[in-house]
């Protein structure tokens, strides 16, 4: 195909730091083969930024650096708004600002896309404007084109995945250097793998972000952070990862959506949780994402790929960009509605069922185990296993009980009256051990 000179698509940028200047670098190395099948022009026509003097490994002129990403968002040379900057504040006003003006937009923001993405999503509709997301989840992996796109034909019992790169990193080198998560956290913020705010990535909020977008994605309802369990990994020591080992597991963080179709509950969480070893996603490491989609059509399909960084992340930033010109040049809608919203609700506690792990440290005297199963007896939480151990102090051990299938509610009770209870010295760790192959 020829590229004509009349079909130009305008790309103005917001945000030219890690995630910008990758599109930029790649947008521009890989400019002929993609303008080629296009017919068309991507031409990199401006970038907002806080800094114009930083030092940038891109090339950029002087004249091309704005410092308003509102008035990129609304310039009338702008066909497509690429948002790269991040935060919610600037980056919603100018989201915002560009689909008002009917421009396409392109965004990298999970929490924004989470937090406002029903407003953005009608702005978008009043406006017949449109708004593309891809690198909001699991970076590189093209998961929200899978979704939308590949597994149309199907409903969504399940999907769970490990979403946050950089907790994957921190527990996968706990686990394989048997070093505390402090030591490995200081390594991951000096390869600059934590974001600016590590609340993000280390309390497990990062991850949510995109359990709430993939959540949308499968079942029409943007659910609230407010109503999810969020936790980080700061609480899993290395101790948890050889009891897990011990018992056939590994801890990772889990991003999971899962939807009873008989009551049209849907229950989301992000918390650190056993995977049987035998897992494809047990064996994900690193700053890899992986990602397992139940469907009722086609059964179990697994992602795996980078999660996040420079590159992985301008990949599907810029398949973006080639969708939205495709868009713009041959008028073709680029995806299916999502499914119709206000059939689901959040499940409510004691409607969630799984087994888990509890990690107790007690005082080292007779009759405390009995204290401890007086309690979960108390509330219908049937023990299936027990370790102990000594602990590292003199008068302190260590139990670990694995319960059969219970409620969410029944094991916060549990742990409410453990807290209470003068032999257990700790506030219990509570992991979920899903079982995934029973779906
Ligand atoms: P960076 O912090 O590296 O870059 C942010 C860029 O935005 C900088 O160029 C900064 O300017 C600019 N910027 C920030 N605020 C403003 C403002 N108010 N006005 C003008 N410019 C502004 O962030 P990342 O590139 O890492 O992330 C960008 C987005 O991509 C975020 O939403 C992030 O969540 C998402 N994302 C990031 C991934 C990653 O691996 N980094 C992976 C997937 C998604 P200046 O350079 O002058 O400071
Ligand atoms: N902080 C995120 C992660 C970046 O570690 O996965 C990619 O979204």
């Amino acid at each position: 195909m020829n590229v004509s000179n009349d079909k130009v698509l305008r790309i103005g940028m917001a945000g030219l730091g890690v995630v910008g200047q990758g599109v930029w670098k790649h947008l521009d190395s890989h400019r002929g083969p993609l303008e080629e099948r296009l017919g068309a022009r991507l031409e990199l026509y401006c970038a907002a930024v806080r800094d114009p003097s930083r030092a940038r490994a891109v090339e950029i002129r002087p004249d091309q650096f704005r410092r308003d990403p509102v008035e990129v968002a609304t310039d009338a040379e702008v066909d497509l708004f690429c948002e790269l900057m991040g935060g919610t504040d600037v980056a919603l006003k100018a989201t915002l600002a560009a689909l008002e003006a009917g421009k396409m937009v392109v965004t990298a923001n999970k929490a924004l896309i989470c937090e406002h993405g029903e407003a953005i999503f009608a702005a978008a509709a009043r406006n017949d404007a449109r708004l593309y997301f891809e690198a909001s989840v699991a970076g590189g992996i093209p998961i929200i084109k899978a979704l939308r796109e590949g597994l149309v034909a199907n409903r969504f019992p399940l999907i769970y995945g490990i979403l946050n790169g950089t907790c994957n990193y921190i527990l996968t080198r706990m686990e394989a250097e048997r070093q505390g998560f402090e030591t490995i956290v200081a390594d991951a913020r000096r390869l600059g793998y934590v974001e600016a705010d590590e609340a993000l990535d280390l309390d497990g909020w990062d991850a949510a972000h995109k359990a709430v977008i993939l959540a949308y994605l499968a079942h029409g309802h943007w659910f609230s952070l407010d109503e999810m369990p969020v936790r980080g990994i700061r609480e899993v020591t290395l101790d948890d990862m050889d009891w897990a080992d011990r018992l056939g597991y590994r801890i990772k963080l889990v991003a999971m959506v899962r939807r009873d179709f008989k009551t049209d509950k849907v229950f989301c969480c992000v918390e650190p949780m056993l995977l049987r070893k035998d897992l494809v996603l047990a064996k994900v490491d690193g700053v890899y994402n992986g990602v397992s989609v139940l469907g009722d059509v086609v059964g179990e399909s697994i992602y795996i790929g980078r999660g996040a960084g420079q590159d992985a992340t301008a990949s599907a930033v810029i398949s973006d960009i080639v969708d939205a010109a495709i868009d713009r040049l041959h008028g073709v809608p680029a995806f299916m509605p999502t499914f119709v919203s206000g059939r689901v609700a959040f499940a409510p506690l004691d409607e969630v069922r799984r087994a888990y792990y509890l990690r107790l440290s007690v005082v080292d005297r007779p009759g405390v185990l009995a204290e401890v199963s007086t309690i979960t007896a108390r509330h219908g939480v049937s023990i299936e296993s027990v370790l102990q151990t000594p602990g590292r102090e003199e008068d302190r051990a260590h139990l670990v009980l694995t319960t059969h299938e219970s409620s969410e509610k029944q094991v916060r009770d549990v742990v409410a009256d453990l807290r209470e209870d003068r032999a257990v010295l700790d506030p219990p760790l509570v992991l979920p051990m899903p079982d995934l192959n029973g779906r």
